[in-house]
Protein backbone atom coordinates (compact mmCIF):
# COMPACT_ATOMS: atom_id res chain seq x y z
CA UNK A 1 0.00 0.00 0.00
CA UNK A 2 3.21 2.07 0.43
CA UNK A 3 5.28 3.31 -1.77
CA UNK A 4 8.86 2.44 -0.56
CA UNK A 5 9.83 6.38 -0.79
CA UNK A 6 7.55 7.02 1.66
CA UNK A 7 8.61 4.14 4.13
CA UNK A 8 11.44 6.88 5.65
CA UNK A 9 8.71 9.54 6.41
CA UNK A 10 6.91 6.41 8.59
CA UNK A 11 6.64 7.52 12.66
CA UNK A 12 4.20 4.59 13.48
CA UNK A 13 2.54 1.42 11.28
CA UNK A 14 -0.62 -0.81 12.77
CA UNK A 15 -2.79 -3.58 11.09
CA UNK A 16 -4.19 -1.30 8.37
CA UNK A 17 -2.17 2.34 8.87
CA UNK A 18 0.55 4.39 8.77
CA UNK A 19 1.06 7.61 10.40
CA UNK A 20 3.69 9.20 8.53
CA UNK A 21 5.52 12.79 9.47
CA UNK A 22 5.98 15.54 6.93
CA UNK A 23 3.92 18.15 3.98
CA UNK A 24 0.94 16.15 3.33
CA UNK A 25 1.77 18.57 0.14
CA UNK A 26 5.02 16.85 -0.68
CA UNK A 27 4.03 13.11 0.38
CA UNK A 28 1.30 13.03 -1.52
CA UNK A 29 2.53 13.24 -4.76
CA UNK A 30 4.13 10.32 -4.28
CA UNK A 31 1.28 8.11 -3.56
CA UNK A 32 -0.35 6.15 -6.55
CA UNK A 33 -2.48 7.54 -8.59
CA UNK A 34 -6.38 7.23 -8.21
CA UNK A 35 -5.75 4.99 -4.86
CA UNK A 36 -8.01 6.59 -2.37
CA UNK A 37 -11.37 6.17 -1.35
CA UNK A 38 -12.25 8.76 1.61
CA UNK A 39 -9.81 11.87 2.25
CA UNK A 40 -11.44 13.43 6.02
CA UNK A 41 -9.46 15.92 7.42
CA UNK A 42 -9.37 19.43 9.10
CA UNK A 43 -6.82 22.02 8.32
CA UNK A 44 -4.98 24.45 10.65
CA UNK A 45 -7.71 27.66 11.16
CA UNK A 46 -5.20 28.93 13.38
CA UNK A 47 -2.86 29.97 10.22
CA UNK A 48 -6.26 32.47 9.83
CA UNK A 49 -6.30 33.77 12.85
CA UNK A 50 -2.85 33.92 13.39
CA UNK A 51 -2.80 36.37 10.47
CA UNK A 52 -4.73 39.70 10.28
CA UNK A 53 -7.68 37.75 8.88
CA UNK A 54 -8.15 40.45 6.44
CA UNK A 55 -9.18 39.53 2.55
CA UNK A 56 -5.28 39.42 1.23
CA UNK A 57 -4.62 36.89 4.10
CA UNK A 58 -8.00 34.77 3.82
CA UNK A 59 -7.02 35.00 -0.05
CA UNK A 60 -3.44 33.45 0.89
CA UNK A 61 -5.06 31.08 2.84
CA UNK A 62 -8.06 29.60 0.46
CA UNK A 63 -4.87 29.48 -2.09
CA UNK A 64 -2.32 27.50 0.62
CA UNK A 65 -5.23 25.07 0.62
CA UNK A 66 -6.26 24.41 -2.86
CA UNK A 67 -2.51 23.64 -2.83
CA UNK A 68 -3.51 20.70 -1.20
CA UNK A 69 -6.80 19.77 -2.81
CA UNK A 70 -5.13 19.78 -6.38
CA UNK A 71 -2.57 17.03 -5.22
CA UNK A 72 -5.65 15.33 -3.68
CA UNK A 73 -7.43 15.42 -6.64
CA UNK A 74 -4.66 13.31 -8.00
CA UNK A 75 -4.76 10.48 -5.43
CA UNK A 76 -8.57 10.19 -5.03
CA UNK A 77 -10.11 6.77 -7.11
CA UNK A 78 -13.29 8.59 -9.39
CA UNK A 79 -15.52 7.18 -6.70
CA UNK A 80 -13.53 8.77 -4.09
CA UNK A 81 -14.68 11.66 -1.43
CA UNK A 82 -12.65 15.06 0.01
CA UNK A 83 -14.55 15.60 3.10
CA UNK A 84 -12.82 18.82 5.30
CA UNK A 85 -14.18 20.57 8.14
CA UNK A 86 -13.58 24.79 8.20
CA UNK A 87 -14.72 26.22 11.19
CA UNK A 88 -15.96 30.47 10.78
CA UNK A 89 -14.24 33.32 11.65
CA UNK A 90 -14.63 37.00 11.83
CA UNK A 91 -12.57 39.61 10.04
CA UNK A 92 -10.36 41.25 12.24
CA UNK A 93 -11.63 44.06 14.42
CA UNK A 94 -14.87 43.84 12.73
CA UNK A 95 -17.85 42.38 13.52
CA UNK A 96 -18.39 40.57 9.95
CA UNK A 97 -17.58 37.28 8.59
CA UNK A 98 -15.17 36.03 6.43
CA UNK A 99 -16.75 34.24 3.51
CA UNK A 100 -13.50 32.01 3.40
CA UNK A 101 -14.63 28.44 3.75
CA UNK A 102 -16.83 29.69 0.28
CA UNK A 103 -14.16 30.70 -1.38
CA UNK A 104 -12.60 27.42 -0.22
CA UNK A 105 -15.36 25.72 -1.64
CA UNK A 106 -15.81 27.75 -5.19
CA UNK A 107 -11.50 27.04 -5.36
CA UNK A 108 -12.09 23.51 -5.06
CA UNK A 109 -14.99 22.93 -7.38
CA UNK A 110 -14.29 25.93 -10.53
CA UNK A 111 -10.58 25.76 -10.44
CA UNK A 112 -10.04 21.65 -9.23
CA UNK A 113 -12.99 20.54 -10.58
CA UNK A 114 -14.23 18.60 -7.47
CA UNK A 115 -18.49 18.18 -7.30
CA UNK A 116 -19.87 19.30 -4.03
CA UNK A 117 -21.95 16.06 -3.01
CA UNK A 118 -23.43 17.60 -0.34
CA UNK A 119 -22.96 20.04 2.48
CA UNK A 120 -22.61 19.34 5.74
CA UNK A 121 -22.84 21.36 9.04
CA UNK A 122 -21.37 20.06 12.18
CA UNK A 123 -22.64 21.67 15.40
CA UNK A 124 -21.13 21.37 18.58
CA UNK A 125 -23.27 22.55 21.61
CA UNK A 126 -20.36 22.90 23.82
CA UNK A 127 -18.93 25.37 21.93
CA UNK A 128 -17.83 28.39 24.25
CA UNK A 129 -19.04 31.93 23.16
CA UNK A 130 -16.24 34.14 20.99
CA UNK A 131 -15.25 36.71 19.97
CA UNK A 132 -15.78 37.87 23.30
CA UNK A 133 -15.82 41.48 22.18
CA UNK A 134 -18.83 40.95 19.83
CA UNK A 135 -20.42 37.92 21.88
CA UNK A 136 -20.18 38.10 25.69
CA UNK A 137 -19.02 42.19 25.85
CA UNK A 138 -21.42 44.16 23.38
CA UNK A 139 -23.65 41.06 23.21
CA UNK A 140 -24.56 42.16 19.38
CA UNK A 141 -23.52 38.33 17.84
CA UNK A 142 -24.19 35.08 18.74
CA UNK A 143 -22.33 31.94 19.80
CA UNK A 144 -20.93 30.49 16.79
CA UNK A 145 -20.95 26.65 17.10
CA UNK A 146 -21.36 25.71 13.35
CA UNK A 147 -18.53 24.29 11.64
CA UNK A 148 -19.20 24.18 7.25
CA UNK A 149 -18.17 20.45 6.49
CA UNK A 150 -18.00 20.08 2.49
CA UNK A 151 -18.55 16.77 1.05
CA UNK A 152 -16.62 17.01 -2.26
CA UNK A 153 -16.01 14.32 -4.80
CA UNK A 154 -14.41 13.52 -8.09
CA UNK A 155 -17.21 12.38 -9.83
CA UNK A 156 -20.99 13.06 -9.82
CA UNK A 157 -21.14 9.18 -8.08
CA UNK A 158 -18.84 9.23 -5.02
CA UNK A 159 -19.74 5.92 -3.44
CA UNK A 160 -22.15 6.37 -0.55
CA UNK A 161 -24.31 4.06 1.10
CA UNK A 162 -26.98 6.34 3.89
CA UNK A 163 -28.40 2.52 5.15
CA UNK A 164 -25.14 2.32 6.99
CA UNK A 165 -25.41 5.66 8.89
CA UNK A 166 -29.25 5.26 9.89
CA UNK A 167 -30.29 6.67 13.54
CA UNK A 168 -32.77 5.67 15.29
CA UNK A 169 -36.48 6.31 14.66
CA UNK A 170 -37.89 9.03 17.18
CA UNK A 171 -40.67 7.41 19.26
CA UNK A 172 -43.30 8.89 16.94
CA UNK A 173 -41.97 6.84 14.14
CA UNK A 174 -42.02 3.81 16.21
CA UNK A 175 -45.49 4.37 17.01
CA UNK A 176 -46.14 4.84 13.55
CA UNK A 177 -44.30 1.54 12.21
CA UNK A 178 -45.73 -0.47 15.06
CA UNK A 179 -49.87 0.61 13.99
CA UNK A 180 -49.79 2.55 11.13
CA UNK A 181 -53.07 2.69 10.51
CA UNK A 182 -54.00 4.06 14.10
CA UNK A 183 -51.66 6.20 13.67
CA UNK A 184 -52.31 8.03 10.34
CA UNK A 185 -55.78 7.60 8.73
CA UNK A 186 -56.40 9.05 5.69
CA UNK A 187 -59.19 11.03 7.24
CA UNK A 188 -57.38 12.74 9.60
CA UNK A 189 -55.06 14.49 7.18
CA UNK A 190 -56.45 17.65 4.90
CA UNK A 191 -55.06 16.22 2.00
CA UNK A 192 -56.39 12.97 2.44
CA UNK A 193 -53.59 10.68 1.75
CA UNK A 194 -52.83 8.66 2.98
CA UNK A 195 -49.08 8.66 4.22
CA UNK A 196 -49.09 5.93 7.18
CA UNK A 197 -48.75 3.01 4.27
CA UNK A 198 -46.17 5.00 2.61
CA UNK A 199 -44.36 5.92 5.66
CA UNK A 200 -44.57 2.60 7.73
CA UNK A 201 -42.02 0.27 6.21
CA UNK A 202 -39.19 -0.23 8.59
CA UNK A 203 -35.80 0.39 6.98
CA UNK A 204 -33.75 0.02 10.43
CA UNK A 205 -33.56 3.62 11.01
CA UNK A 206 -34.06 6.71 9.58
CA UNK A 207 -31.93 8.80 7.48
CA UNK A 208 -29.65 11.26 8.99
CA UNK A 209 -30.14 14.88 7.58
CA UNK A 210 -26.98 17.21 6.87
CA UNK A 211 -26.80 18.86 10.40
CA UNK A 212 -24.46 16.64 12.77
CA UNK A 213 -24.47 17.37 16.65
CA UNK A 214 -21.24 15.90 18.00
CA UNK A 215 -19.92 17.87 21.08
CA UNK A 216 -16.25 18.10 21.20
CA UNK A 217 -15.57 17.49 24.67
CA UNK A 218 -13.19 14.62 24.77
CA UNK A 219 -11.52 14.43 28.20
CA UNK A 220 -11.72 10.95 28.83
CA UNK A 221 -10.11 8.87 26.23
CA UNK A 222 -6.88 7.24 26.46
CA UNK A 223 -5.10 9.51 24.87
CA UNK A 224 -6.07 12.62 26.52
CA UNK A 225 -5.53 10.08 30.09
CA UNK A 226 -2.12 9.14 28.90
CA UNK A 227 -1.50 12.72 27.55
CA UNK A 228 -1.89 14.00 31.03
CA UNK A 229 0.40 11.03 32.65
CA UNK A 230 2.74 11.59 30.26
CA UNK A 231 2.67 15.39 31.43
CA UNK A 232 2.18 16.00 27.77
CA UNK A 233 0.17 18.79 25.98
CA UNK A 234 -2.73 16.92 23.99
CA UNK A 235 -2.91 17.97 20.65
CA UNK A 236 -4.96 21.34 20.66
CA UNK A 237 -7.58 21.66 17.94
CA UNK A 238 -8.95 17.61 17.65
CA UNK A 239 -12.21 16.99 16.38
CA UNK A 240 -14.55 14.41 17.55
CA UNK A 241 -14.39 11.15 16.55
CA UNK A 242 -17.54 10.65 15.59
CA UNK A 243 -17.07 13.27 13.05
CA UNK A 244 -14.95 11.04 10.94
CA UNK A 245 -16.66 8.11 11.93
CA UNK A 246 -19.86 9.53 10.07
CA UNK A 247 -18.16 9.89 6.82
CA UNK A 248 -16.17 6.83 6.69
CA UNK A 249 -18.92 4.38 7.47
CA UNK A 250 -21.15 6.40 4.76
CA UNK A 251 -18.60 6.66 2.17
CA UNK A 252 -16.37 3.82 2.10
CA UNK A 253 -16.45 -0.07 2.84
CA UNK A 254 -14.13 -2.25 5.32
CA UNK A 255 -10.49 -2.49 3.54
CA UNK A 256 -11.24 1.19 2.09
CA UNK A 257 -8.01 3.28 2.20
CA UNK A 258 -9.09 6.76 4.13
CA UNK A 259 -6.38 9.48 4.37
CA UNK A 260 -6.43 12.47 6.30
CA UNK A 261 -3.76 15.45 5.62
CA UNK A 262 -3.89 17.12 8.52
CA UNK A 263 -3.87 14.34 10.57
CA UNK A 264 -2.72 15.83 14.15
CA UNK A 265 -3.63 13.64 17.07
CA UNK A 266 -4.44 11.06 14.57
CA UNK A 267 -8.19 10.66 15.42
CA UNK A 268 -8.82 9.57 11.81
CA UNK A 269 -6.45 6.87 11.92
CA UNK A 270 -8.19 5.67 15.43
CA UNK A 271 -11.56 5.69 13.88
CA UNK A 272 -10.17 3.73 10.35
CA UNK A 273 -8.39 1.43 12.26
CA UNK A 274 -11.51 0.45 14.50
CA UNK A 275 -13.76 0.40 11.74
CA UNK A 276 -11.49 -1.77 9.47
CA UNK A 277 -10.57 0.49 7.07
CA UNK A 278 -6.50 1.10 5.69
CA UNK A 279 -5.28 4.23 6.30
CA UNK A 280 -2.90 7.02 6.10
CA UNK A 281 -2.38 9.78 8.26
CA UNK A 282 -0.01 12.57 7.26
CA UNK A 283 0.84 15.50 9.78
CA UNK A 284 3.62 18.12 8.94
CA UNK A 285 5.01 17.82 13.00
CA UNK A 286 6.89 14.45 14.04
CA UNK A 287 5.83 15.66 17.45
CA UNK A 288 1.97 15.70 17.40
CA UNK A 289 2.25 12.43 15.12
CA UNK A 290 4.61 10.45 17.77
CA UNK A 291 2.16 11.41 20.39
CA UNK A 292 -0.70 10.22 18.51
CA UNK A 293 0.84 6.35 18.68
CA UNK A 294 -1.07 7.32 22.60
CA UNK A 295 -4.61 6.34 20.38
CA UNK A 296 -2.95 2.95 19.57
CA UNK A 297 -0.73 1.92 22.88
CA UNK A 298 -1.82 -0.02 26.13
CA UNK A 299 -1.59 2.68 28.90
CA UNK A 300 1.88 1.64 30.30
CA UNK A 301 3.47 5.17 30.81
CA UNK A 302 6.58 4.39 31.33
CA UNK A 303 6.52 2.05 28.16
CA UNK A 304 4.57 4.73 25.86
CA UNK A 305 7.28 7.51 27.41
CA UNK A 306 10.09 5.20 25.38
CA UNK A 307 8.34 4.47 22.04
CA UNK A 308 7.13 7.95 22.16
CA UNK A 309 10.76 9.96 22.66
CA UNK A 310 12.34 6.88 20.16
CA UNK A 311 9.68 7.96 16.84
CA UNK A 312 10.14 11.87 17.99
CA UNK A 313 13.87 10.89 17.64
CA UNK A 314 13.27 9.07 14.02
CA UNK A 315 12.41 5.74 14.60
CA UNK A 316 9.59 3.81 13.12
CA UNK A 317 7.63 1.42 15.39
CA UNK A 318 5.15 -1.37 14.21
CA UNK A 319 2.26 -0.97 16.11
CA UNK A 320 -0.39 -3.94 16.09
CA UNK A 321 -3.88 -3.47 17.17
CA UNK A 322 -5.36 -6.50 18.66
CA UNK A 323 -8.77 -7.07 20.60
CA UNK A 324 -8.93 -7.24 23.82
CA UNK A 325 -11.10 -9.93 25.51
CA UNK A 326 -13.80 -7.67 26.21
CA UNK A 327 -14.32 -6.95 22.04
CA UNK A 328 -13.17 -3.21 22.42
CA UNK A 329 -10.13 -2.43 20.83
CA UNK A 330 -6.70 -1.60 22.55
CA UNK A 331 -3.58 -2.04 21.08
CA UNK A 332 0.05 -3.08 21.73
CA UNK A 333 3.17 -3.52 20.25
CA UNK A 334 4.26 -6.13 18.25
CA UNK A 335 5.51 -9.15 19.93
CA UNK A 336 8.77 -8.01 18.65
CA UNK A 337 8.98 -4.33 19.89
CA UNK A 338 7.10 -5.75 23.08
CA UNK A 339 10.60 -7.88 23.85
CA UNK A 340 12.70 -5.24 23.49
CA UNK A 341 11.45 -1.38 22.48
CA UNK A 342 14.20 -1.04 19.85
CA UNK A 343 13.91 1.68 17.07
CA UNK A 344 13.89 0.71 13.89
CA UNK A 345 16.48 3.28 11.58
CA UNK A 346 14.64 5.72 9.78
CA UNK A 347 16.33 5.41 6.57
CA UNK A 348 16.58 1.37 7.12
CA UNK A 349 15.30 -1.48 4.87
CA UNK A 350 11.85 -1.96 5.46
C1 LIG B 1 -6.76 21.16 13.01
S1 LIG B 1 -5.36 20.15 13.20
C2 LIG B 1 -6.00 18.54 12.86
C3 LIG B 1 -6.50 17.84 14.10
C4 LIG B 1 -7.04 16.45 13.86
N1 LIG B 1 -8.26 16.48 13.07
C5 LIG B 1 -7.30 15.76 15.18
O1 LIG B 1 -8.46 15.36 15.43
O2 LIG B 1 -6.38 15.63 15.99
C6 LIG B 1 -4.40 20.51 11.77
C7 LIG B 1 -3.04 19.84 11.70
O3 LIG B 1 -2.48 20.12 10.41
C8 LIG B 1 -1.07 20.04 10.54
N2 LIG B 1 -0.47 20.64 9.33
C9 LIG B 1 -0.35 21.96 9.02
N3 LIG B 1 0.25 22.10 7.82
C10 LIG B 1 0.50 20.84 7.34
C11 LIG B 1 1.09 20.32 6.15
N4 LIG B 1 1.58 21.14 5.22
N5 LIG B 1 1.16 18.99 6.01
C12 LIG B 1 0.70 18.15 6.97
N6 LIG B 1 0.15 18.59 8.13
C13 LIG B 1 0.05 19.91 8.31
C14 LIG B 1 -0.82 20.77 11.85
O4 LIG B 1 0.45 20.40 12.41
C15 LIG B 1 -2.01 20.32 12.71
O5 LIG B 1 -1.64 19.24 13.56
Amino acid sequence: MLPPSLKPTRVYSTALGHQLAGDSRVLLQQLEPNSVDLIVTSPPFALLREKSYGNMDQAAYVSWLTGFGGVAHRVLKDSGSFVIDLGGAYQRGRPIRSLYQWRVLLAFCDTLGYRLAEEFYWHNPAKLPSPIEWVNKRKIRVKDSVNTVWWLAKSDWPKADVTRILTPYSERMKKLLDDPEKFYRPKDRPSGHDIGKKFANDNGGAIPPNLLSFPNTDSNSSYIRMCKALGRESHPARFPSELPAHFVKFLTDPGDLVLDLFSGSNTTGRVAEDLSRRWISIDERRDYASLSALRFLPEDTDRARHLIEQMEAGAHFELEAIRDSTGSRSSSATKESRRSPRALPLFGAE
